[in-house]
């Protein structure tokens, strides 16, 4: 979507009225530039008892001119921003053929200039499709393709405001929606070199973002054997992305984001059943997540020095696959009995916390599509969150919940630890004992961890795990996307790291 920010002068082809409750006439200047025809329809429905502003409400009205849409607010004492941003990506969802692309927006009076900026951001985050792969017509004036442009109308006092609110939540929207874009994309198309080589793609020019791709050679070179057994049975060969915004602004301790990328996940040798296995496209969300966030806070003029690795891998069985009973190497040093190989998003993982300890971080989140048994505890309601350090936890809870996306703390036990550390022949097995799956993988990644020094004073660095399997992709109340992958938590750590 493109956008402009101005006064309430003229109309586009439609306009979107968004209006508190109890409304019983057009708010001043609500009406300027439409046709006599179209004031007295918009005067007529707003005093009839068919539109009151109730939250949720919505009528759209006809006329040859111009179209109108009114987007009941509820209260106005009582806005709060998810359900602003859940406004305008309805509002946006209403919209059809006949409403044509260009649209304005108008805040009248009672409107927040914060508030009309969430708005403003649920309109962009929903006008998204993923139709590439479908066949054009161009005679056809359903396959119009020509992008929406929406004018954000407000009084003079809030257009700085407004302005500056809308470059930045469009900037976060871009970078959402790269992150669907990668996510929806198939296996076919989206291999790990695939992604490295759209990374390197992405920074090539831009002088304050650079990306390091240690290929197949440098994983076996480094001992990094999660990576390495994981992606060794497909021909597609495993790779990690190094990830570096604003180098030249370091300045003590950064953070530091890590992403599961397993472009597509078979199960390996202990092979997923058949049914929805395509789903498993979706578990390089972790990666797209810090694809899409390095875009957001490239996009946001992020000024910091910050770091993300991308652990990139396909899980294929083959002759040269890893199978169950292997015992593995890691890049910490620590061997891994593989018990299961479709638990390979934790050993992708645990060479990637461990290379995030050398770049003295000041936290570390790691993302990824981790555990089934996490769809079982929160549906797609909400990410699992994991952590060893409270004020990370709740630094990360509350950008996650205000940007609508929640974040649930769920429990990091030493009897999770004591699982996976329980193998005869190896320091860690990587399949826990009995229920509570999410919470032993997220006790697994905590052996990985690295720590801040040598010797018995050194402490792990602050580091919070969110479980985003359920979220990622097939939420069905996620009023910000119509299907497929979601972009989620890109906003969450974009206002996490850059403080808005
Ligand atoms: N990628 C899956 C987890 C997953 C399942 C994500 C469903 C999204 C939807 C992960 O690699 C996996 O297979 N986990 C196993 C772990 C088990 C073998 C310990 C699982 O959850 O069954
Ligand atoms: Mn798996
Ligand atoms: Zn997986």
């Amino acid at each position: 979507m493109e956008h402009q920010v101005g006064p309430m002068n003229t109309v586009e082809q439609t306009l979107i009225l968004p209006l508190f409750e109890d409304v019983v006439k057009p708010p001043n200047r609500s009406l300027t530039g439409l046709s006599r025809a179209g004031q007295s329809q918009v005067k007529a429905a707003i005093a009839s008892d068919d539109f009151d502003g109730k939250s949720g409400k919505m009528i759209s009205l006809w006329n040859d001119d111009c179209k109108v849409v009114l987007v009941g607010m509820g209260k106005s004492s009582e806005q709060k921003s998810n359900s602003v941003r859940d406004a305008g990506a309805n509002a946006f969802a209403a919209l059809n053929k006949s409403h044509g692309k260009a649209i304005t927006v108008r805040f009248t009076s009672g409107w927040k200039s914060s508030m009309m900026t969430t708005f403003a951001e649920g309109m962009m985050l929903r006008d998204y499709k993923f139709d590439k792969y479908i066949s054009k017509d161009d005679d056809d004036d359903d396959d119009d393709d020509t992008p929406y442009t929406a004018t954000f109308q407000a009084l003079d006092r809030h257009l700085d405001n407004l302005t500056a609110g809308c470059a930045r939540v469009s900037a976060m929207a871009i970078g959402v929606h790269i992150a669907r874009d990668l996510g929806n994309e198939p296996a076919n198309k989206l291999t790990p070199m695939e992604y490295a080589t759209r990374a390197r793609a992405f920074a090539k020019g831009k002088g304050n973002l650079s990306v390091r791709v240690l290929e197949w050679d440098e994983l076996v070179e480094n001992k990094m054997g999660g990576l390495v057994n994981v992606g060794k049975g497909s021909e597609h060969k495993p790779c990690m992305v190094i990830w570096e915004l604003n180098a030249k602004a370091k300045d003590g301790p950064c953070p530091f984001i890590v992403g599961k990328g397993i472009t597509f996940d078979t199960g390996g040798i202990s092979l997923k059943p058949g049914g929805g296995m395509d789903e498993m496209k979706f578990d390089m969300h972790g990666s797209a997540t810090v694809f899409g966030l390095m875009v957001a806070l490239h996009g946001v003029g992020h000024k910091g020095h910050m770091m993300a690795i991308s652990c990139m891998a396909e899980n294929s069985p083959s002759s040269t696959a890893y199978r169950p009973g292997d015992v593995i190497p890691t890049y910490s040093g620590k061997t891994v009995e593989v018990l299961n190989t479709d638990a390979e998003g934790r050993l992708v993982l645990a060479d990637g916390l461990w290379k995030a300890g050398e770049y003295n971080p000041e936290y570390i989140i790691d993302l990824a599509t981790l555990t089934g048994a996490c769809v079982v505890a929160l549906g797609h309601e909400a990410s699992g969150l994991w952590s060893n350090d409270d004020d990370l936890l709740e630094n990360l809870r509350k950008a996650a919940a205000d940007s609508g996306e929640l974040a649930w703390p769920m429990p990091l036990l030493p009897a999770f630890e004591k699982q996976m550390t329980g193998s005869k022949i190896a320091d860690v097995k990587n399949l826990g004992e009995g229920y509570g799956g999410a919470n032993s993988a997220a006790a697994f990644l905590k052996q990985f961890v690295p720590k801040n020094g040598e010797g018995d004073d050194a402490e792990q660095y602050p580091w919070a795990h969110l479980d985003i399997a359920g979220t990622a992709w097939g939420t069905k109340t996620n009023a910000t996307v119509a299907h497929g992958a979601t972009g989620v938590h890109v906003r969450t750590l974009t206002r996490l790291i850059n403080g808005e």
